[in-house]
């Protein structure tokens, strides 16, 4: 199973010299050995306006708790302190619309925003433990209604822009919002999306929804539903759009916000995230993995929308001061210089991407970059999915030019962020992740909890609580339990459903998932979602989904499926039904191919054996068939 390739890249003295965190092993060690001195000690550099009795309440587990009876409001460490300090005259945001129209906030600015936003969704009657449904495009306006929530003591649940009507609905209706946020639309490849009329589809299903605030960036034709529909730009025009609003002192364990992700069964769940653990820990990993320093200009280019944004768009760079870029569109709009362009135009000092991204850019050849000046790149990062060799190197070479550490950095949705990932000081192997971050312990153990031998796979676990955790699945604790803890429950261990491998040299290699989790592009879609999908064309009988390798993506959607009486196989039914899909559930979802079977392979109890599809697609020994049933 070891990568054919396992050169070590060292940081240059000038990384080490500069670096927040200079040595990893010994500075490891002292936070695992007393792993509460390690976050309380995090905890402090921010701002609470009461201190915690306890650092880590684990009477109850897995529903663990960080800093009880601390009080604070993540805004107060985001924007409020900044307002107080030089910072306030500093730029907060840059951000570059994909027809290139620009717009840039200092701290004070974007405390002005949030302010306007906060009074706003208040005048419309949302009270702190509400939860707003966010569903925008990337402009600065999603960042100020997140703040803005967050500021009042509202939970927000960001829907990504991408996702369909139905899905959109699911997720308005499970987190029972009254008001959602949302835009004419956005530009992307040149064209204005139409997400308002998105949300009017969703909103026909959604019995809980009162208020729907729209702002304009397209300028598209849209239909405004009287007493429920309200432009952002009339509202910010009245009296209640104050510039001033007190920010909402939380407990530490309030919740932040909620976002959907995929699991291997069902519906997708809302992971709960709260205002004093995800602070500390976002934070830190962020301030330590990207040696993040004051005078940085920052790009983390992924869709806010995602927990990617949440955590390292939004929330720690802000926490930690530096400037956040943002970009609305497509990467190669209108050439596939755009990136390197704006990297140029403002001198970006830290890149964070998907390995999809690079794999995307990379295609397009080595002389769109160059023809750039790219040197003031200090370090790259990497997330979503594991990053091949090649593009690791040709993202070090090509962008960084050999200078720039590349972090490559595991998490998930439930982690709230980094777990393992290397710090600029350490040397790294393309295609690792490297090591377990501060104050965190993690392993590689097999089904029943013994720790696998060096460079042989097995399950990835995190065997201590750390403050970024998710808490809960909003309204369904059990299934946080038998999602995450049962399989290790004797061990109290948490289950991440990925498979990794570690070497003689400590480095975790993540080989991917090990449930019915398809990472496609990066993004996170369940068999179970898309088999439902198809379920509900009148010619699906039944149907499996499973992700088979894809090379710019990662993984691709490959479905099989068995039609009604009365359906014929034929290349346009293939062609409706990916379409179909793609309309239930978001362009991502989209099927790159659906075949016609007769029979699906299952087993005697009736469970879909899609890893017998799988391995048939893949040619590869089906292994133990002894439950199947035909
Ligand atoms: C899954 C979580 C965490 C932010 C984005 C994804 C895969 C994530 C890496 C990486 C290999 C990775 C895992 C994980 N994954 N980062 N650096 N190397 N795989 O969050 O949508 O919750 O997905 O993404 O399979 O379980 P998510």
């Amino acid at each position: 199973m070891k990568q054919s390739d396992e050169q070590l890249f060292n940081p240059s003295q000038q990384v080490i010299d500069y670096a927040n965190v200079k040595e990893y092993d010994n500075n490891y060690a002292d936070s695992i050995a007393n792993p509460l001195d390690f976050w309380e000690k995090q905890a402090e550099t921010l701002e609470w306006t009461t201190k915690w009795d306890k650092v880590l309440d684990d009477s109850n587990p897995p529903f663990f708790k960080w800093f009880t009876g601390g009080k604070t409001n993540i805004i107060l460490n985001a924007i409020d302190r900044h307002l107080k300090t030089a910072n306030r005259n500093k730029l907060a945001i840059i951000w570059e619309g994909e027809p290139g129209d620009l717009r840039s906030f200092s701290y004070h600015a974007l405390n002005r925003e949030v302010c306007e936003f906060a009074n706003i969704l208040k005048a419309m009657g949302v009270k702190k433990g509400d939860i707003v449904t966010i569903y925008l495009p990337q402009i600065p306006e999603q960042l100020f209604a997140m703040l803005a929530c967050a500021k009042i003591g509202a939970a927000h649940s960001v829907v990504y822009g991408g996702f369909s009507h139905e899905a959109l609905a699911d997720r308005i209706n499970d987190a029972n919002s009254r008001v959602v946020v949302t835009a004419d639309g956005g530009f992307r490849r040149g064209k204005a999306s139409n997400l308002k009329e998105i949300v009017n589809k969703a909103l026909e299903h959604t019995p809980t929804v009162e208020v729907c605030i729209t702002v304009k960036r397209t300028g598209v034709d849209v239909f405004m539903e009287n007493d429920r529909d309200y432009w952002f730009h009339d509202l910010k025009s009245l009296p209640i759009a104050a510039a001033q609003c007190e920010t909402e002192i939380m407990d530490a364990e309030d919740m932040l916000f909620i976002l959907y992700t995929s699991g291997s069964t069902g519906k997708p769940k809302g992971l709960v995230h709260t205002h004093g653990g995800y602070s500390v820990y976002t934070a830190t990993t962020h301030k330590m993995a990207f040696d993040i320093k004051p005078e940085d200009r920052w790009w983390c280019a992924a869709d806010p929308g995602w927990i990617t944004g949440h955590s390292y768009i939004v929330y720690s760079p802000l926490i930690n001061g530096a400037t956040i870029f943002l970009y609305e569109g497509a990467p190669n709009h209108p050439y596939p210089n755009r990136w390197w362009k704006m990297i140029e135009k403002y001198g970006i000092n830290i890149l964070y991407t998907s390995p999809t991204a690079i794999r995307g850019l990379m295609r397009y050849g080595e002389s769109w970059p160059n023809k750039h000046d790219l040197s003031s790149l200090r370090l790259l990062g990497s997330v979503g999915e594991p990053i091949n060799p090649e593009a690791w190197k040709w993202y070090y070479k090509v962008i960084g030019k050999e200078k720039c550490p590349i972090i490559d950095t595991w998490w998930q949705t439930e982690t709230g962020g980094f777990i393992i990932c290397p710090i600029p000081a350490l040397p790294l192997k393309p295609g690792s992740a490297t090591k377990p971050f501060f104050g965190i312990e993690v392993d590689v153990v097999t089904d029943t909890g013994e720790k696998t031998p060096v460079d042989e796979e097995g399950n990835l676990v995190i065997k201590t609580p750390w403050p970024g955790m998710a808490r809960t699945v909003y309204q369904d604790p059990d299934r946080f339990k038998e999602l995450y803890w049962q399989k290790y429950e004797q061990q109290g261990w948490y289950h991440s459903g990925d498979a990794a491998r570690i070497d003689e040299d400590g480095y975790y290699w993540i080989i991917g998932r090990t449930d019915d989790v398809i990472k496609v592009s990066g993004y996170r879609l369940g068999s179970a979602e898309i088999e439902s999908a198809l379920m509900s064309h009148p010619a699906i009988a039944e149907s499996a989904a499973i992700g088979l390798p894809h090379a710019l993506k990662g993984y691709a959607i490959h479905c099989y499926v068995v039609l009604r009486k009365g359906y014929e196989p034929s290349p346009a039914l293939e062609k409706e039904l990916r379409e179909h899909v793609g309309e239930m559930m978001g362009a991502i979802a989209r099927p790159e191919e659906v075949a016609f079977i007769d029979v699906l392979p299952k087993t005697r109890s009736g469970k879909i054996m899609r890893r017998v599809l799988k391995a048939q697609a893949l040619g590869q020994d089906i292994g133990d068939l002894s439950t199947l049933e035909e």
